[in-house]
């Protein structure tokens, strides 16, 4: 390591972790696996009994972590939810914006309230979010954020141009993100991820033509899972990536190779 005596940061013991849409496959992963680095996580979800069981796992498991509801979609919520979360916990060390929704329809049969939900969930609320705890980050000088895009996002979706183009922008926004807040020693990175066996490639597809789909066309032979996420996410919070930032970085067992 360089003599420079600049800190390499990264997740300590005790930093609060936001997971949004913790209750789910990739959010109940990352909320696991962070909280076994010493984490304490505040879940975030509009399903309670998913998001309070998270909670109750991550307890079982010896961690620290609470569940929070609400509804991305709605930015009164979110405000609630933040406040609520810094008064039990504190101000975050790390962001997982996880959530996301998937309405399916090809363009000319899309109604423009599925459009708009997916906009505001898996859009906007990155959006907000960033907005409402980016000034506790900056004063605290140390921070993380990491985005979950989509393979969608660079190969497009037949059936889901709503979520390919979320999933693009969030690319985006994890860009111009790291570009303002590298100064202040926040470190913004995406996480590409490919198909994983949790509810919503579940939510169209049976999960015996998932498997067979992957054997044949993934050149691992096999689909992800939420621990072979929640392992680049381990890393991404962790003082070893302290030199990345700007960053989507695809796991997916080669399935599509980005760039
Ligand atoms: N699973 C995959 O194959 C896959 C592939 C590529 C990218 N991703 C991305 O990874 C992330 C996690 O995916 P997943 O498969 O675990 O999803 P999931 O559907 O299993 O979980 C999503 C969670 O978000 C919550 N949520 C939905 N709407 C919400 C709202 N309005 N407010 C608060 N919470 C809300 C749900 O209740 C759920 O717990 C998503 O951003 C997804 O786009 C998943």
């Amino acid at each position: 390591m360089a003599m420079d005596g600049i800190e390499r940061d990264g997740l300590k013991a005790g930093d609060v972790v936001i997971v949004t849409g913790g209750g789910g496959g990739f959010g109940r992963a990352f909320s696991l696996r962070l909280a076994s680095m010493g984490a304490r996580i505040a879940i975030w979800d509009i399903n309670e009994n998913d998001g309070a069981e998270t909670a109750r796992l991550v307890r079982q498991n010896g961690g620290d972590g609470g569940f929070f509801r609400v509804d991305l979609s709605d930015p009164a919520s979110i405000a609630m939810c933040a406040q609520s979360t810094v008064s039990t916990f504190d101000a975050p060390y790390c962001i997982i914006n996880n959530a996301s929704v998937f309405p399916r329809a090809e363009v000319i049969d899309m109604s423009l309230a599925d459009w708009e939900l997916t906009l505001k969930v898996n859009i906007t609320a990155p959006f907000l979010i960033a907005k409402t705890f980016g000034p506790m980050m900056i004063a605290q000088g140390r921070g993380v954020v990491i985005n979950l895009a989509s393979g969608r996002a660079v190969e497009g979706a037949a059936k889901g141009a709503n979520y390919a183009c979320t999933k693009a922008a969030i690319l985006s926004l994890t860009k111009s993100l790291a570009l303002e807040w590298a100064k202040h020693g926040i470190r913004v990175n995406a996480i590409i991820p490919g198909q994983s066996l949790t509810a919503m490639p579940l939510a169209a597809t049976p999960e015996a033509d998932l498997h067979a789909h992957a054997k044949t066309r993934n050149p691992m032979g096999r689909i992800g899972y939420p621990e072979d996420v929640a392992g680049l996410a381990a890393y991404l919070v962790s003082s070893d990536a302290a030199y990345m930032t700007g960053q989507g970085v695809a796991i997916n067992g080669g399935a599509v190779m980005v760039p």
